[in-house]
């Protein structure tokens, strides 16, 4: 049964990990926030909006989302090797997909807003950590919002749906029956804006999943509003 499901690190089957996050943590740059999932813990910092350049690049009817995801070094067991890889280009290129259709990108033409995400810890689910650290370092830089978006992963380990997937669960089950990772993106008024798929589900356990990750994502919704509540009160920025 479903309820008395229990995971490895303790988990209901619809429990998310312990979250934090904090906003306006890089002095330099315009906006900034961190978003932690458990051991997951990704920092986002916002430059610009600012001219673009090269002049070819610039687009008179809107501006450019140019999003950068990098996983440090030491941020997993197996150091990595430092620079661009093709998984950090494609999660950049997610991520830039998620964020667009809150922004309001028309304000900003002829210009670019520049977003580097750093996760220096990793225990999956870093594109959605990194999604959530951004969605808040954009508002904190003052950048035109129609809405804010919250990412979380939800799967499927063996006959089991989960949320907030965890590393043991993404690694582990892949050797087994087989490990479904679905990473979403929702705003707050429940549109996707994103949505990936690793694995294999059926129809019936997609639409159940999909539910649970739209309710996970109100969680992970209201500690960004806290978060960024707490810059504005704290009246640190
Ligand atoms: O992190 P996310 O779940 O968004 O992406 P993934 O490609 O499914 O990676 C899952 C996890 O594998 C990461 O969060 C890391 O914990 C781990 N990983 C790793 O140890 N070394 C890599 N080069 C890439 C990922």
């Amino acid at each position: 049964m479903a309820k008395e499901f229990i995971r490895d690190d303790g988990r209901k089957f619809d429990e998310l990990r312990p979250m934090k996050a904090k906003v306006g943590i890089v002095p330099n740059a315009d906006g900034s926030a961190m978003f932690q999932f458990g051991d997951t813990i990704a920092i986002a910092s916002v430059f610009g909006p600012k001219k673009m350049h090269p002049q070819h690049s610039q687009n008179p009817e809107k501006g450019t989302l140019r999003c950068n995801y990098n996983m440090m070094s030491f941020s997993v067991e197996d150091r990595i090797r430092p620079g661009p890889s093709r998984r950090s280009t494609e999660i950049s290129k997610i991520t830039e997909w998620a964020l667009e259709p809150v922004l309001m990108i028309d304000d900003y033409p002829n210009q670019v807003i520049d977003v580097h995400i750093h996760i220096i810890q990793a225990s999956a689910s870093t594109r959605c950590a990194g999604i959530n650290a951004a969605a808040m370092a954009l508002a904190h830089a003052g950048i035109q919002m129609k809405d804010i978006v919250s990412s979380i992963a939800v799967g499927k380990i063996d006959k089991q749906l989960i949320v907030d997937v965890n590393k043991y669960e993404d690694s582990v089950f892949d050797e087994g029956e087989g490990a479904t990772d679905i990473p979403f993106t929702f705003t707050s008024k429940g549109k996707i804006t994103h949505l990936q798929l690793d694995g294999k589900i059926n129809t019936e356990d997609f639409k159940t999943v999909m539910q649970l990750a739209r309710e996970g994502s109100k969680k992970v919704y209201e500690v960004q509003k806290q978060a960024l509540k707490d810059a504005i009160n704290g009246g640190k920025e």
